[in-house]
């Protein structure tokens, strides 16, 4: 399976690495045998090799802040952009890894339609593209016969859309309702522990956590964002940011905190999502309430369901290797179906 990734920050080397480590296993177990055949930056330069790149030089030059230290080789190009490497590279799926804009989805929008409409299968972690325009990339890609997955855009790896869409479709869910961003998480659960606001957004940043941009975490766009991902994709709903009750915990100070655990509470940034609408909120909840206890950058969603009452995952919810294994999981999927 030839991949070209577009961008390659924490979680497009996150899925190089887990690629690099586990090739043997994933060999043996599945038969599958991933290339990197194209990466494609914003600032750090674009590599396109149809034979495939190495991963360890990949990984390499950027350590070194530029793919322009990656080592010539027969067959190397440079010079391919985006869009081009979208459409006319070899790659059989485009990973979609740069960084998210929540409200138009483009850039990248328009490179997940050019890849589908040249046959490739389209992977994100990217959640611009699926918030802002899922009903128009799935009609692409039903009609081009090509996967689109986006596993990784809510609860990173934790296969969250994959219960839902899949394990629990024969149930009618009602609502989704849960603790959808890390970076929120981690900074209020080391609030409680007696770290300042601004010191814990910085290491939920230095983590690999937050967004390129961490307002879009603390003010509840990143969540709203997966919301509207999970309505879409449980629904067949087409929410908007605007449809939706956003907010944020930035307005959450030591002293919120402290009188919530001084009544035995706890501050937890709730998503919920139901067929009528949806809404972030910071919320207080009992110690005792089963989402209290979700802590650090760990998420948690509940589905409602008809059949089988209230069916709870917990998980990680953010990270490099986290968010990596969600794009994995999405491209061992794909490799399923062609085999069988
Ligand atoms: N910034 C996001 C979070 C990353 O903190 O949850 C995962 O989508």
């Amino acid at each position: 399976m030839k991949l070209a990734l577009i961008g390659f920050g924490t979680v497009g080397q996150g899925l190089a690495e887990i690629l690099r480590d586990k090739a043997a296993d994933l060999q043996d177990k599945e038969g599958f045998d991933a290339q990197i055949v194209a990466v494609v930056t914003r600032a750090r330069g674009s590599l396109y090799r149809p034979d495939g790149l190495d991963i360890p030089a990949l990984l390499g030059a950027m350590e070194r802040g530029s793919l322009s230290h990656y080592p010539d080789q027969t067959g190397l190009q440079r010079d391919w952009d985006a869009a081009k490497i979208a459409r006319e590279s070899s790659a059989d799926v485009l990973v979609e890894v740069s960084p998210s804009n929540l409200q138009t989805g483009q850039p990248a929008l328009d490179l997940c339609y050019a890849a589908l409409d040249s046959g490739k299968h389209v992977v994100l972690a990217n959640k611009g593209p699926v918030a802002a325009a899922y009903g128009e990339l799935r009609q692409r890609a039903e009609k081009a016969g090509k996967r689109l997955l986006f596993e990784a855009t809510v609860m990173a790896g934790t296969p969250s859309l994959r219960l839902g869409m899949q394990a629990l479709v024969g149930c009618k869910i009602a609502e989704a309702r849960g603790i959808l961003n890390g970076t929120t998480n981690y900074i209020l659960t080391r609030m409680e522990g007696g770290m300042s606001y601004a010191e814990a957004l910085a290491q939920a940043q230095q983590l690999g956590y937050a967004e390129a941009d961490p307002t879009a975490d603390v003010d509840g766009w990143d969540a709203a964002a997966k919301a509207i991902i999970l309505s879409a994709a449980l629904f067949n709903q087409r929410l908007t940011f605007e449809d939706m009750d956003v907010k944020g915990i930035s307005q959450i100070t030591a002293q919120d905190i402290e009188a919530a655990r001084a009544a035995g509470q706890r501050w937890k940034l709730i998503a919920r999502v139901t067929p009528e609408g949806g809404s972030v909120q910071p919320l207080r909840l009992p110690n005792d309430h089963p989402l209290a206890s979700v802590s650090g950058s760990t998420n948690a969603v509940t589905y409602s369901t008809d059949l089988l009452g209230e069916v709870t995952l917990v998980g990680s919810g953010a990270g490099r290797q986290q968010t990596g294994f969600g794009l994995l999981s999405d491209l061992l999927d794909i490799h399923r179906l062609w085999r069988s």
